[in-house]
């Protein structure tokens, strides 16, 4: 089936054993690859706008997948459903993902590993599942149309990371490859340039960032 690499990568993170809830699924096209390419059995999609379960249930359908992709429409984990113990949310705001991980915590005592690609504020959205009881298990980048695509997996279990081990990716900042070279470069980047544009009275801001820049550096020169 047609499928991007960025919903791929995340498909293929899924464990095998898994009985997986894709929130915010919009077309279901991770849910539907799951069952097509890699042999689930039962998922569950969710959405909480109509017209993308419309389009959902038109490509569950088409690939004649409707007895293993189930479709719910609900506001973030009101779709979590009995015997579910893994979550993915993908193409959202960090701050959106974590709301849905905190409004519906009861639900997570149920839940091993979950698998997140926030669009923004990844730093925060590590820090609010270290917060919630989860570790970082794994760090996967992915290169779309010019976007480096952040990819997190946590498991459950905590474990105590410093501000450096957050800001730099624990399993992140043991890699090397041009594309793990080329996240840092450009985060580098955008540090200086907020380091420029930052005023004199932000003076932790400053300070934070100037910390940052160093981390960066050292990592690239190493
Ligand atoms: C940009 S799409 C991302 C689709 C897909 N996950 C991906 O990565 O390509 C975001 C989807 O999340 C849904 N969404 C946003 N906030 C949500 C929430 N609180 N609960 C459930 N779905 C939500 C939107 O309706 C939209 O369909």
């Amino acid at each position: 089936m047609k499928i991007n690499n960025r919903l791929k990568t995340i498909g293929d993170l899924v464990p095998l054993s898994a009985y997986p809830l894709d929130i915010g699924c919009d077309h279901a096209l991770l849910s539907i690859y799951l069952v097509k390419e890699k042999g689930f059995s039962k998922t569950v999609a969710s959405d909480n706008k109509s017209c993308p379960l419309k389009k959902a249930k038109e490509n569950v359908n088409f690939y004649k997948v409707s007895d293993k992709v189930k479709l719910i429409e609900a506001e973030g984990l009101d779709s979590y459903t009995d015997g579910i113990d893994t979550i993915t949310i993908s193409g959202m705001g960090g701050l959106n993902i974590n709301k849905i991980l905190d409004d519906n915590r009861k639900y997570l005592k149920n839940i091993n590993t979950i698998i997140l690609s926030p669009n923004n504020y990844s730093d925060a959205v590590k820090r609010k599942l270290i917060k919630l009881g989860y570790h970082i298990d794994n760090e996967v980048l992915v290169k779309e149309n010019n976007i480096i695509y952040q990819i997190f997996v946590f498991k459950r279990g905590k474990k105590y990371y410093s501000y450096k081990k957050i800001f730099l990716g624990p399993v992140l900042s043991k890699k090397r490859d041009n594309l793990t070279l080329e996240y840092y470069r450009n985060l580098l980047e955008n540090k200086k340039a907020l380091l420029k544009a930052l005023p004199k009275s932000f003076r932790t801001k400053i300070k934070v960032t100037k910390k940052e820049i160093k981390y960066l550096e050292d990592i690239m020169n190493n």
